[in-house]
């Protein structure tokens, strides 16, 4: 069996000034710097990129966009592209968030070369899948979740594919205080490892890091963690404060 060193990321979407992130940072910081077990990082917005790989400057801690464009220069006003993000000291990017899919509009297809994109420029792709409520009632979990990854996966060989994490987050359980319970989860995790095993190789499929999102809490998120197809979490309001983003990399 592949040991999968758990990854747990921090999405703090639209939140947080500048001093709020150096504060935040800092706290973090401290609580986990004794941690080499746990792969471990936070996707601040934009604007609190560059204090924030300022703070977390040799530290256990990866820094993460929460978005990005697909191509390097060019008039698309309001975008940010790879070179920029690198720029600013990003190594990882949540891609396909629901809220991006549903709130933005971006399609599998647009998602897909952003995914290419990411590990073009040798950054870590964080894909996000997951099926509304409606979805999951209607039994389409499992169509739903293999249908966008492979929509995004489309070109992509087993070789491309050493660093790509994909997050699992049933968007029913985003910041609404339900979660999947772990079995509901962990059937879904096991589902997408086979799916990219069918894709793109056994190989790949078993070195595949899968994280659970939807309202990981630290009390909620042992549990979690410990089945066999969890390798990690994203994590939105609970990665706004410093000790319960730790307490969650302390349950890992
Ligand atoms: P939540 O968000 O933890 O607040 O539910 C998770 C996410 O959107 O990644």
């Amino acid at each position: 069996m592949v040991e999968r060193k758990p990854i747990i990321v921090g999405n703090w979407k639209m939140h947080k000034t500048i001093s709020e992130t150096r504060t935040t940072l800092s706290a973090l910081r401290a609580a986990v710097q004794d941690v080499d077990s746990v792969d471990i990082g936070v996707a601040p917005p934009f604007t609190s990129l560059s204090a924030a790989a300022e703070v977390l400057l040799g530290s256990n801690i990866a820094l993460a966009a929460q978005n990005m464009h697909c191509r390097d220069t060019g008039a698309f006003t309001g975008e940010v592209s790879p070179p920029m993000l690198l720029d600013a000291g990003v190594t990882h990017v949540i891609l396909g968030h629901s809220e991006r899919r549903e709130l933005f509009g971006e399609t599998d297809d647009l998602i897909a070369t952003k995914v290419e994109a990411a590990l073009a420029h040798r950054m870590v792709p964080i894909l996000c899948v997951g099926e509304t409520q409606g979805q999951r009632e209607a039994n389409e979990t499992v169509s739903v979740v293999t249908g966008q990854l492979s929509g995004a996966l489309r070109q992509l060989r087993g070789a491309d594919l050493e660093s790509l994490v994909v997050a699992y987050e049933p968007i029913w359980a985003i910041g609404t205080g339900l979660t999947a319970t772990p079995g509901q989860a962990q059937q879904v995790h096991e589902i997408i490892r086979d799916f990219i095993g069918d894709l793109l190789g056994r190989a790949v499929a078993e070195r595949l890091r899968i994280q659970y999102g939807g309202s990981v809490k630290p009390d909620n998120a042992a549990e979690l963690l410990t089945q066999p197809d969890i390798d990690g979490a994203l994590v939105g309001g609970a990665s706004l404060e410093a000790e319960s983003l730790a307490a969650i990399v302390r349950a890992c």
